[in-house]
């Protein structure tokens, strides 16, 4: 039996064919609001089912319940705010009840919106309850304080899509990737959330999970990053390099994950279980820190924070250890597995592997596939 979507239903909320034109045609004559990068990702996502069930950018119900609840307001479990904040000047030209078209930077019109209620953000709030601090030196609180503050909320319509033209390839839909595990036979599948390129550490805790399970789907985060990680073109081709060279080619896939990034440590380790049980994945990993950023979060707190939710989730999460190269033991191990001291553990830090890849330094191979490095050097020289 594949996995529920969450909530029940798999959300999709694309329009195709005539009525995608019609709906074209008529926002001709919407206001217009122009949506960043960021709102873009988010509109794709609901839009395909990735973030079912939401059907739309959240009201104040759902957005206070989130942040205090860790719940919508019908109490689905939830853990991060979709919002869609807007500037005050901007609010004021937009009323409840309007159908606004909205666009990107780029000119393109990529959906629609019926706005249901205008409501103003608790920036601190959400700071303090998503991501646990309200110190800007914290990647996603820095992007929070940086979007507006008034938002929009209500149903959308998700009429083109952003185009991933180097990745199209591994852009599938959850509907899509639910009906390819179908076809590949496979009843149990390991979800994989990366920012970074994979490194042995991750290939380790990778394959532990896959001794386990049917397929692993390696389904890597390439909407916006803070910008010291390495971009999403460059990790996706050391993505196939790896796969290619080192992983059984009918017991993995590659897809995007086309979100942006939070680094809310342990809420957004539950928002990525939750989506990739939107995909179809029955398991998910959930290793070191799992989307952290500097010392914001504990090693294991996502791990621990998941376990609150993990039976009403309905996917059931893989945890590892910090994982690494043991001298002695001449293979990857745990804490768990390995009886050597650290002195005998290969530790870089991701600051001191991106010094080396950008001064075309190889990382040892205890730590990074050389066909990766390879790949890594290349991208950041061209950078
Ligand atoms: S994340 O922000 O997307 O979580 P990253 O790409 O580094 O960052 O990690 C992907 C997954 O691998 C996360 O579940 C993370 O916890 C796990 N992970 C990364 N490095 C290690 C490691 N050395 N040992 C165990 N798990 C790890």
């Amino acid at each position: 039996m594949t996995i529920q979507a969450h909530g029940g239903k798999l959300v999709n909320r694309e329009l195709k064919g005539t009525e995608r034109e019609k709906a074209i045609d008529l926002a001709q004559s919407l206001p217009t609001l122009t949506i960043s990068d960021w709102a873009i990702s988010d509109l794709e996502l609901i839009g395909i089912g990735g973030f079912s069930p939401l059907i739309g950018f959240m009201g104040k119900k759902d957005y206070e319940s989130v942040i205090q609840h860790t719940r919508l307001a019908n109490g689905i479990v939830w853990s991060i705010p979709i919002t869609l904040p807007i500037s005050a000047d901007k609010a004021t030209t937009i009323s409840q009840g309007q159908e606004i078209a909205l666009i990107g930077e780029d000119g393109v019109l990529y959906g629609t919106i019926i706005v249901e209620e205008k409501f103003q953000l608790n920036k601190p709030l959400e700071a303090e309850k998503v991501y646990g601090t309200t110190d800007e030196a914290h990647a996603g609180v820095k992007k929070l304080y940086e979007r507006g503050d008034i938002c929009i909320a209500g149903p959308i319509t998700l009429l083109n899509r952003p185009v991933h033209d180097e990745f199209s390839e591994f852009h599938k839909d959850p509907l899509e990737t639910r009906k390819m595990f179908k076809e590949l036979g496979w009843k149990t599948i390991v979800g994989f959330q990366t920012r970074n390129p994979v490194h042995r550490a991750h290939e380790y805790i990778q394959k532990s999970a896959l001794e386990a399970v049917d397929g692993l789907l390696l389904n890597p985060l390439v909407g916006e990053t803070k910008s010291d990680d390495i971009s999403a073109k460059v990790r996706m081709e050391s993505y196939q390099v790896i796969l290619e060279h080192y992983y059984p080619k009918d017991r993995t896939r590659l897809v995007i994950y086309p979100a942006a990034m939070r680094y809310a440590g342990p809420k957004e380790a539950l928002l990525h279980a939750i989506v990739r049980k939107n995909y179809g994945c029955t398991h998910f990993i959930v290793g070191r820190d799992h989307a952290g950023v500097g010392d914001f979060y504990g090693t294991y707190e996502a791990q621990d924070f998941i376990r609150n939710f993990e039976e009403e989730l309905g996917i059931q999460i893989f945890r590892f250890e910090h994982a690494f190269f043991c001298t002695k033991c001449e293979n990857m191990g745990t804490s768990k597995t390995c009886p050597h001291d650290q002195s005998h553990h290969v530790h870089l830090s991701g600051t001191k592997v991106r010094e080396m890849l950008r001064n075309g330094e190889r990382p040892p191979k205890q730590f990074s596939r050389p066909e990766v490095a390879e790949v890594l050097i290349k991208g950041m020289q061209q950078i």
